[in-house]
Formats: C-alpha cells, sequence, structure tokens
C-alpha cells in the first residue's frame, strides 16, 4: 500500500507500507519524525495524530467514539485530523497522503 507522509520540513517521504498496519505503525516502520504514537495505538494518547490531505479523508472508514474522543486532545485539531494508529491500511487507500503536525 503506497502511503506519503509530509513531513514537518515540508518533505514529501513515498513508502510502501504492509497492508493491515496503521499510519502510525508504518510511520515508525519507515523512520518518519513526529508521529509518537506513545501508548503504542490502543488510542489512548493522542500523539498519533496526522493531517488526512489531498481529498483523502472523506474516502476514510468514519472515526469511532474512542478516536473522535482521544483526538480531542490532540494539539491544533482540525477538521481533516484524524488517528495514524486508527487507519488501518488496505488497497482502498493505496495513495494515501497525511501530514505530520508541528507538535504532537
Ligand atoms: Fe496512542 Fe494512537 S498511538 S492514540
Amino acid at each position: 500500500v503506497k502511503l506519503t507522509y509530509i513531513e514537518n520540513t515540508g518533505a514529501r517521504r513515498e513508502v510502501d507500507a504492509r497492508a493491515g498496519v496503521s499510519v502510525m505503525d508504518a510511520a515508525h516502520r519507515f523512520d518518519i519524525p513526529g508521529i509518537d504514537g506513545d501508548c503504542g495505538g490502543a488510542c489512548a494518547c493522542a500523539t498519533c495524530h496526522v493531517y488526512v490531505e489531498d481529498g483523502w479523508y472523506d474516502r476514510l472508514p468514519p472515526m469511532e467514539e474512542l478516536e473522535s474522543g482521544m483526538l480531542a486532545f490532540a494539539c491544533d485539531v482540525r477538521p481533516n485530523s484524524r488517528l495514524g494508529c486508527q487507519i488501518r491500511l488496505d488497497e482502498a487507500l493505496d495513495g494515501l497522503v497525511v501530514r505530520v503536525p508541528q507538535h504532537q
């Protein structure tokens, strides 16, 4: 599954992640800075916050209550904010673009 991260610096990094992993897991695997994921993907820390770019937001499965509740604790939440650990990659998300926030 192709996935592009836009880093804090503005640099775009395209990676090829395994289906089934989350946007947060893939960021760790490919050493993308700025996506901390302190709770390890349990939807309990909000440090895996990302902005979903390029029209992808509406194509993601909708947020569950747990995610929207935790997202409220993230910094600088915008209409295209999601938690990276709750976005699971599959073929339907091939080409997804997410931006790393300035702070977690
Ligand atoms: Fe903790 Fe996503 S990794 S909420």
